[in-house]
């Protein structure tokens, strides 16, 4: 069970309006009773934070906002001592532009040391007036923006985020050294930006379509999406990890952000590559039976034929948050929806009760879950976001067509009242909807039926039940409505899922959790799940 924590949102210790580590050492608290074991920690680094943070300009330092490196040891510290790990964020793929490297490459000419880090080319055209070739930028735009000499550096992401060049041998021993770094601190793992992204066509190709982020990865032979380049530099990061683990007697690890077709992501998890990636093919999964139950195929058997494990996410701080996604009708564009609307399209209420069924459903299955901060108090997207408040690039670099990610970022409310509902003192970077005080911690403690108290009481009986139950096997035999059921046993653990809004019977047993009450006659409404233990 792995707990991410955008910094920025989680909790403000110095009445900033922005969250920080000794925000995040506070609230530790709740995590351990919330019975995590692992903490990813989004990026924490000195940034301009123009992507928030994903724009890192020191690799080796804290940002000022955020604490110190002292912060960050005593919070490794905090949480060794609970028995929680730490995994933080690596973002090899692109700089900031304020890394003394990018900055030393800009004023540096062609063919430069300094501009060899980069993918800096000249531009097409009588006087390389034109970028080098036609791609697009995942927020939107072109891929390139000229140097003030004309020549042009490549940006799959914001143009203040420039991509590396990891044909460079110096780029390569310089991320191997920020890895050893963040080891000898203290740190559990690694969580790995843009995974399938670092290596390019050294031809720089024009792409054939320029699609969205997924689909191009879907695209035989990309030129610059999950090229098989990309093995070479992950085995060589597991090798530092591995010798690494050796000496220091630690467990670590590494899991991919790798938006690839579920085909290729075995690839990635092969022994001596990383430990796990995460699953997108099921985060993005419709809310209906037949099409979760395939996903979850896909990813056992994606992850059992390289003998490794598979991972499940619903939420991240890139995507809508999933109980506003399962309360949209089938096929809503949620990307779309979020400034186009309809907004009253949305039943929240439905939304929130899948979500708590579907939390059920992951802590099931074998392998790691991840838990994006504020999915174990329901929170939904804050949709309604007023647009001049925006700060994702996705916002401006679309010509303001997608609003971005912050509807998934607005601070944690932690208490019913008081400045930002306890997120800190002094207000909150992204203004928080009222409906947060009833979603706050504190308005959810203690209450038997709040989503807060089914997270915590499903994690723990996980760890006691479902951890060791063994391999899974479906069985829809004591339904009535198999197309409206997903019902999965593991050795004497039934979790069954009511996807439909007719009551269904459960199997014979004890009914150890259900995200709905029973209904007197003993039946599981719907949406809802349960679990239940067979003797
Ligand atoms: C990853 C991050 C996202 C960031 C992008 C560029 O997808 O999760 O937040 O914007 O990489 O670094």
């Amino acid at each position: 069970m792995v707990y991410q924590i955008y910094p920025r949102s989680f909790a403000d210790g110095n009445s900033d309006g922005t969250g920080d580590i000794p925000g995040i050492r506070a609230r530790l608290p709740h995590l351990i009773d919330l019975g995590v074991d692992a903490i990813w920690v989004s990026p924490w680094y000195p940034s301009p934070l123009l992507d928030g943070g994903y724009d890192v300009a020191d690799y080796r330092n804290i940002a000022e906002r955020f604490g110190t490196l002292d912060d960050a040891r005593a919070f490794i510290a905090d949480t060794h001592a609970a028995g929680i790990r730490v995994i933080v964020d690596l973002v090899p793929n692109h700089t900031s532009w304020d890394h003394e490297w990018f900055t030393a490459a800009r004023s540096a000419p062609s063919g430069s040391t300094e501009r060899r880090r980069y993918m800096i080319r000249p531009g097409r055209g009588v006087d390389g007036e034109l970028p080098p070739n036609n791609w697009t930028a995942v927020f939107g735009g072109s891929a390139w923006t000229r140097l003030d000499d004309g020549e042009w550096y490549l940006h799959l992401f914001d143009e203040s985020q420039p991509d590396l060049d990891w044909t460079n041998p110096e780029v390569r021993a310089e991320f191997i050294d920020i890895l050893r770094f963040w080891i000898r601190l203290g740190v559990d793992g690694f969580r790995v930006d843009v995974a399938h992204g670092l290596v390019k066509d050294p031809t720089l190709p024009d792409v054939a379509v320029n699609e969205g982020i997924l689909e191009s990865a879907l695209i035989e032979n990309h030129p610059h999406w999950d090229r098989d380049g990309v093995h070479e530099i992950i085995r060589e990061w597991r090798a530092v990890l591995d010798a690494e683990q050796a000496e220091h007697g630690r467990d670590l690890m590494m899991v991919a952000e790798a938006w690839v077709h579920p085909t290729s992501l075995p690839k990635y998890l092969r022994p001596d590559e990383y430990h796990q990636s995460f699953n997108f093919d099921f985060l993005q999964c419709e809310w209906e039976a037949g099409l979760m139950r395939e996903a979850v195929d896909r990813a056992l058997a994606g992850s059992e034929a390289v003998g490794s494990s598979p991972t499940w996410a619903l939420s991240n701080h890139d995507v809508v948050r999933h109980a506003t996604r399962y309360g949209l009708p089938p096929e809503t564009d949620w990307r779309a929806w979020l400034l186009d609307g309809p907004h009253d399209a949305l039943d929240a209420a439905l939304g929130l009760r899948r979500a708590r069924a579907a939390a059920l459903l992951l802590l099931a299955l074998p392998g790691s879950t991840y838990l994006y901060q504020g999915e174990e108090l329901g929170l939904g997207e804050v949709f309604d976001l007023p647009t001049d408040v925006l700060d994702d690039p996705v916002w401006e670099n679309s010509g303001r067509t997608r609003k971005g990610r912050d509807g998934c970022r607005v601070p944690i409310p932690w208490t019913v009242a008081g400045s930002s509902y306890g997120f800190g003192e002094n207000g909150s970077w992204l203004p928080q909807p009222a409906r947060f005080a009833a979603l706050s911690v504190e308005a959810q403690s203690g209450d038997p039926d709040s989503t807060l108290e089914l997270h915590r009481r499903a994690i723990a009986i996980r760890r006691e039940m479902w951890i060791d139950a063994g391999a899974l096997e479906w069985s829809n035999k004591f339904t009535r409505e198999e197309e409206q059921v997903l019902c999965l046993r593991r050795g004497d653990m039934t979790c069954l899922v009511n996807f439909g809004s007719e009551p269904v019977a459960l199997p014979a047993g004890a009914v150890v959790l259900s995200s709905e009450p029973l209904r007197t006659d003993g039946l599981l409404p719907g949406p809802a799940a349960a679990w239940i233990r067979t003797d």
